[in-house]
């Protein structure tokens, strides 16, 4: 939900060397950023990751926020600093308890300039430090601050950075010349392969030569011994230019496909089958998931009950309300980012009740792949679009595989089915400028193409800002069709089923505008899709709606790849 990153070198670099680096991690929030060095920048900025005043040094920590506690504004906006200037701190999280540590402190005399729950961080540590020396005041931050939190302090004149980790994530790239502490190893893909991930309650202290990390047990701070992990960067299709990262992830796809197709069947083989006997050998299978995530949840739900395998999905902000976990229960959490709270939450609570956790991530080595039993990656490459696009399309073929696992069912040519609709990108353009007037759009489907309608909903809300909403055409009847005015649009998920046909005639009888997505010829507004095979139509379907929601925003200006209010991550509850 935010993005934190601190760099300590041996040599000098340069600010924007920094901000170009926190720019990968504006996915994480985008609504304000701000920078301190060694060398005296201070700089905070509202809006998205642009470039600061340049300045040489040789010690930086950075910060790009998505608002939680405090409007967006410049004082609000990281990094924050102590009473006296020499504290400062940039934290992802949310200190729970901020506000009965803010009046101790303020009733210590410590003014306070932001209304965020971030700042009460360092003006903590700068009372502590005036009895303490840092592994103290350490010890009684994780003794006390409540929430989670990945923070990084900067001193001024100390050559150190100290860097906590708890709930949210955190990782050190290990440079030639220097250490870079961030929120996720993308800020330093491409200059080290070389990371060390931060633990539940790890503190470190890292300086421009090394590190060392210490586990606090609930009283004191212990010295651990961390595994170097080999990171694999996972190539990004650089290609033709994209106008937006969203259409670039809509086009690779078809080889995002590929490559999953390849990996499951050579590198991730043995992980597949390891999914597959853990499914066999768990008496109920739940998927928990969020977002987009949630809605390839449902597809796959479908797909194993076609293959005969009982399996659930829940909402995993829901998760406390499913009671059905126990030491015979396999969760499976899908989620792109590795990273969502609501998920991490629920595997907690679910891995107290005895389940076994297993997991379809996009991002190596994110938490809840590291939480898991088993992970098989998606393989999608990295998504900036906060939008799902290529993750989505490849959770659903993951899933579809792992179901003909167990009825080996053939794996149909869903990259070619994909090419033939991105083929049909300008009818879909031409389509979708007609649309950018909506109010409301509404998607029909049913059986499998009602988590395709929801997803495409999903996407015009979040991409379009148009109110939409996916159902299931046979409900439409029971209610909703009192909303169709004469010209109202609604996209039709036609699968050649005869009773989605009796809905579409329902909303025509009411003057409402039929958009078909459909395999079967029809008159009127037509988005063709030859194939019937389901997991081939569900995909290709779920393409025409990214690509009709990509033009709507298009033509209205819109920011497309980094929405309002959103983020990519959301890593608080
Ligand atoms: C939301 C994103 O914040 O999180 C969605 O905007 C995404 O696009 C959802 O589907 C779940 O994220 P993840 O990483 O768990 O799949």
């Amino acid at each position: 939900m935010c993005g934190i990153i601190g760099l300590v070198s041996q040599n000098y670099f340069k600010s924007n060397d920094v901000i170009k680096m926190l720019k990968r991690l504006e996915y994480r929030g985008y609504d304000s950023f701000g920078i301190v060095t060694n060398s005296g920048l201070f700089e905070k900025k509202v809006g998205e990751v642009t470039s600061v005043t340049d300045n040489k040094c040789t010690q930086a920590i950075a910060h790009t926020r998505w608002a939680t506690t405090g409007e967006v504004t410049k004082e609000n906006a990281h990094p924050h600093s102590s009473c006296d200037g020499r504290i400062f701190i940039v934290h992802n999280g949310i200190i729970n308890n901020y506000v009965e540590l803010k009046e101790g402190l303020v009733a210590k005399g410590h003014i306070f300039r932001s209304e965020t729950d971030s700042e009460v961080i360092a003006h903590f540590f700068e009372e502590e430090l005036k009895t303490k020396p840092m592994p103290g005041a350490v010890e009684r931050f994780f003794r006390v601050a409540s929430g989670e939190f990945a923070v990084i302090i900067m001193i001024k004149g100390d050559s150190k950075l100290y860097a906590m980790k708890r709930g949210s994530p955190l990782s050190l790239g290990m440079l030639e010349d220097g250490n870079v502490i961030s929120s996720d190893i993308y800020a330093f893909s491409g200059k080290t392969d070389k990371a060390v991930f931060f633990h539940e309650d790890e503190f470190a202290v890292v300086n421009e030569k090394g590190y060392e990390f210490y586990r606090f047990d609930g009283t004191s701070l212990e010295p651990v011994k961390k595994e170097i992990t080999e990171v694999k960067w996972s190539s990004n299709e650089e290609g033709k230019k994209y106008d937006h990262y969203m259409i670039k992830e809509i086009y690779e796809q078809p080889e995002a496909l590929e490559r999953l197709y390849h990996s499951l069947k050579n590198g991730q083989k043995e992980s597949a089958e390891k999914l597959k006997a853990l499914m066999k050998s768990s008496k109920r299978i739940v998927f928990v998931a969020s977002g987009t995530s949630y809605h390839a949840t449902l597809l796959g739900v479908y797909f194993l009950n076609k293959s005969g395998v009982e399996a659930h999905t829940i909402i995993a902000s829901e998760f406390r309300n499913f009671y059905l976990v126990d030491k015979d229960t396999l969760i499976i959490a899908v989620s792109q980012s590795g990273e969502t709270m609501d998920v991490i939450e629920a595997l907690h609570g679910m891995k107290a009740r005895g389940a076994k956790i297993a997991s379809l991530v996009n991002v190596p080595y994110s938490t809840i792949q590291r939480m898991s039993n088993v992970s098989v990656n998606i393989e999608a490459g990295q998504e900036i679009c906060v939008a799902a696009t290529k993750s989505f399309v490849n959770q659903v073929a993951c899933l579809h595989y792992i179901a003909s696992m167990f009825n080996g069912a053939e794996i149909a040519d869903l990259p070619g089915d994909v090419r033939k609709v991105l083929s049909q990108e300008n009818n879909i353009r031409d389509l979708a400028k007609s649309l950018v007037k909506s109010r409301d759009i509404y998607i029909i489907g049913r059986g499998f193409l009602y988590p395709v309608a929801r997803e495409i909903a999903l996407k015009l809300k979040e991409i379009s800002y148009i109110h939409a909403e996916g159902m299931m055409g046979g409900e439409l009847k029971h209610g909703t069709l009192a909303l169709i005015e004469k010209g109202t649009p609604v996209i039709a998920l036609i699968n050649g089923r005869s009773e989605i046909v009796s809905n579409v005639m329902e909303v025509k009888a009411r003057g409402g505008r039929i958009i078909a997505i459909s395999n079967s010829g029809m008159a009127g507004e037509l988005i063709r899709i030859d194939s019937d095979d389901e997991v081939s139509f569900s995909t290709a379907a779920t393409v025409a709606g990214q690509l009709l929601t990509y033009y709507i925003a298009k033509e209205k200006n819109l920011p497309i790849d980094k929405p309002r209010n959103l983020s990519k991550t959301i890593t608080v509850k």
